[in-house]
C-alpha cells in the first residue's frame, strides 16, 4: 500500500494568542496560517488531511470548507489524545501517517517530504523532525545515548538541568507506521498534568528494542511555531521576506524590499519595478513592464502590462494595458480602465468604464458610468450618481469633451463627440455632436451660433 495519511493537530486553545480567532486562522500574509500547513501538506500527499479541531472547530470549518477532514478532539487532552482522535478515519487506510501541528507555518514542503523520504525508506516505527538551536523556545529535549541513538523525549517541565542543556530539540513532528501507532497510541501513560503526551511514543518504542530515526532540519527557523502575537509577526516578516525573494527571483525588481509588503496570492510579472512603500494585496495579478509606487496599495486588483500607478490606492479594479494612474488616485470596486487610460491626480472611479485612450486628469469623480474612447474629463468633473436614496447611471459616449468643473446629474447621457462647457450643470441627455453649456445645461442650437437663444 504504502500509502500515507497526514494528521494536523489544531485542537489547542491557543490561550497566550489573546484572541477570539482560533490561532489557525491568524493571517500571514494575507492567508490563513493553516493554508501554508496544508501547502507542506499537498507536498506529501494528494489526499486531503485530517485535521483535529476543539476550540473554535466551526469557524475553521467555515474558512476551510470542505478541503480537510475534520476531526474533533472535545477535550484537549494532549497531543498524544490528539492523534488517536483520527484513528477512526484513518486506521487501514494508510500505512504510514505523519504529525504535524497546525501553527507551524514556515515547515518547508521539501523539508516535509525529506522525513517521509527517510521514514519510508527505514524500518523504524517513528521518525522524527528535530532541530538544533540555541533557544529551547520551550521544546521538548531529544535524549541520545553515547552512539547516537534516540532513548526518548524530555519534555521542557519534566527535563533535569542537564537535560535543559541540550540543544537538540524535538519539532513535534513526525512519521509512524500506521499500524504501530494505532496499536501503541491508546497505550499512552498518563502525564503528572493529567495529559496524554504524544512525545512518550518514542521511549515506548525504544523499551521495545526499536530504533527510532530523527531527521535534523536543516534551518530551524522552519518549525518556529506561533504560539503569541510576537511570534505572529516573526513569521510574518520570514513569509514576506520568502515572498520578496520569489519575487526577485522571477525577474521582478524592488527597489526597497523592507518597505514592499506583497501578500502570498499576489502575481506579478517579469521586469515590473515595485517602489517603496507599496502593498500588494490579496487577488491581485500585476503584468509585465509596470512601475507601481512609491507609496501604493493594489488591493484585490488586476493590472496590465505597461501600467503606471503612482502613490494610489486601487480596490478591486481591473487596469487594461498602458494604463496611468496617479498621483493620488482611487480606484474602487469595478473600476476598469482601458488601454491607454490617464487618470490623474485626486480622481475616483467607482463601478465604471473608461474607454480606450480616455484621460481624466485632475479632481475628478466617476461613479456607475460608463466612458467611450478618446473621451476628456476635465478638471474637477463630478457625476452626479446619487440622489440621496438611490443610485444612476451616467453614459459618456466616444470622442466627447467634457469642460472643467462640470456635474453631471445622473441619470444621463452626453452623446459621441458632444461638448460639454465649462462649469455646466448637465441635467438632461446631450445629443450627439452637440454642444451644450451653463447652469442647467442647455444644448446650444446651430441658429443660436448666430445670436438667437433657445433651451434645451
Ligand atoms: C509539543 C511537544 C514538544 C515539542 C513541541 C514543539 C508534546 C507533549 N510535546 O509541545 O516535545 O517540542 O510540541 O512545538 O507533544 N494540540 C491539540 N490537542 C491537544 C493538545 C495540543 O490539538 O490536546 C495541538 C495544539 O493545537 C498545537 C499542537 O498540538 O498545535 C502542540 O501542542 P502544544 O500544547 O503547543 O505542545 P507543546 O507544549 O508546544
Ligand atoms: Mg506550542
Amino acid at each position: 500500500m504504502n500509502k500515507l495519511a497526514v494528521v494536523v493537530l489544531a485542537a489547542g486553545q491557543g490561550t497566550r494568542m489573546k484572541s477570539n480567532l482560533p490561532k489557525i486562522l491568524h493571517r500571514i500574509a494575507g492567508r490563513p496560517m493553516i493554508e501554508y500547513v496544508l501547502d507542506a501538506v499537498a507536498g506529501v500527499s494528494s489526499d486531503k488531511a485530517v485535521l483535529v479541531v476543539g476550540h473554535g472547530a466551526d469557524a475553521v470549518r467555515a474558512v476551510l470548507g470542505d478541503s480537510v477532514t475534520y476531526v474533533l478532539q472535545e477535550q484537549q487532552l494532549g497531543t498524544g489524545h490528539a492523534v488517536l482522535q483520527a484513528r477512526p478515519v484513518l486506521e487501514g487506510r494508510a500505512d504510514t501517517v505523519a504529525v504535524l501541528y497546525g501553527d507551524m507555518p514556515l515547515l518547508l514542503p521539501t523539508t516535509l517530504q525529506s522525513l517521509v523520504r527517510t521514514h519510508q525508506s527505514g524500518t523504524a516505527p517513528i521518525t522524527m523532525l528535530t532541530c538544533i538551536y540555541e533557544d529551547s523556545m520551550g521544546f521538548g529535549r531529544i535524549l541520545r545515548d553515547g552512539d547516537g541513538h534516540v532513548l526518548g523525549i524530555v519534555e521542557e517541565a519534566q527535563a533535569t538541568s542537564e537535560q535543559k542543556a541540550i540543544k537538540e530539540l524535538n519539532c513535534g513532528i513526525y512519521c509512524y507506521q500506521a499500524q504501530w501507532l494505532w496499536e501503541h497510541l491508546p497505550r499512552l501513560p498518563v502525564s503528572s498534568k493529567g495529559e496524554y503526551y504524544l512525545t512518550d511514543l518514542v521511549g515506548i518504542a525504544v523499551a521495545q528494542g526499536q530504533s527510532v530515526q530523527a531527521v535534523i532540519v536543516p534551518d530551524a527557523q522552519e518549525t518556529l511555531g506561533v504560539n503569541d502575537r510576537a511570534h505572529l509577526s516573526h513569521v510574518e516578516g520570514v513569509v514576506r521576506q520568502r515572498i520578496r525573494e520569489q519575487l526577485m527571483h522571477s525577474g521582478v525588481t524592488l527597489i526597497d524590499p523592507a518597505t514592499t509588503y506583497v501578500e502570498a496570492d499576489v502575481v506579478v510579472g517579469q521586469d515590473t519595478v515595485i517602489q517603496p512603500n507599496t502593498h500588494l494585496e490579496g487577488k491581485t495579478r500585476v503584468g509585465a513592464n509596470c512601475v507601481l509606487g512609491p507609496n501604493s496599495i493594489v488591493r484585490d486588483s488586476t493590472i496590465g502590462d505597461d501600467c503606471r500607478v503612482e502613490a494610489s490606492v486601487l480596490e478591486g479594479a481591473l487596469l487594461e494595458k498602458n494604463v496611468s494612474v496617479g498621483p493620488f488616485g482611487h480606484l474602487r470596486k469595478g473600476a476598469h480602465l482601458a488601454e491607454g487610460v490617464h487618470m490623474g491626480n485626486f480622481g475616483e472611479v467607482k463601478n465604471s468604464y473608461l474607454g480606450p485612450g480616455s484621460k481624466m486628469g485632475h479632481f475628478s469623480y466617476l461613479g456607475d458610468t460608463t466612458v467611450g474612447a478618446d473621451v476628456n474629463i476635465g478638471c474637477g468633473t463630478v457625476t452626479c450618481n446619487f440622489d440621496g436614496k438611490d443610485k444612476h447611471t451616467t453614459v459618456i459616449e466616444e470622442g466627447a469633451f467634457i469642460g472643467s468643473g462640470t456635474m453631471l446629474v445622473a441619470p444621463v447621457t452626453v452623446g459621441a463627440r458632444a461638448v460639454i462647457g465649462a462649469g455646466s450643470v448637465v441635467t438632461h441627455d446631450v445629443p450627439p455632436d452637440s454642444t451644450a453649456y451653463g447652469v442647467p445645461a442647455r444644448v446650444q442650437r446651430k441658429s443660436e451660433e448666430k445670436g438667437s437663444e433657445s433651451g434645451s
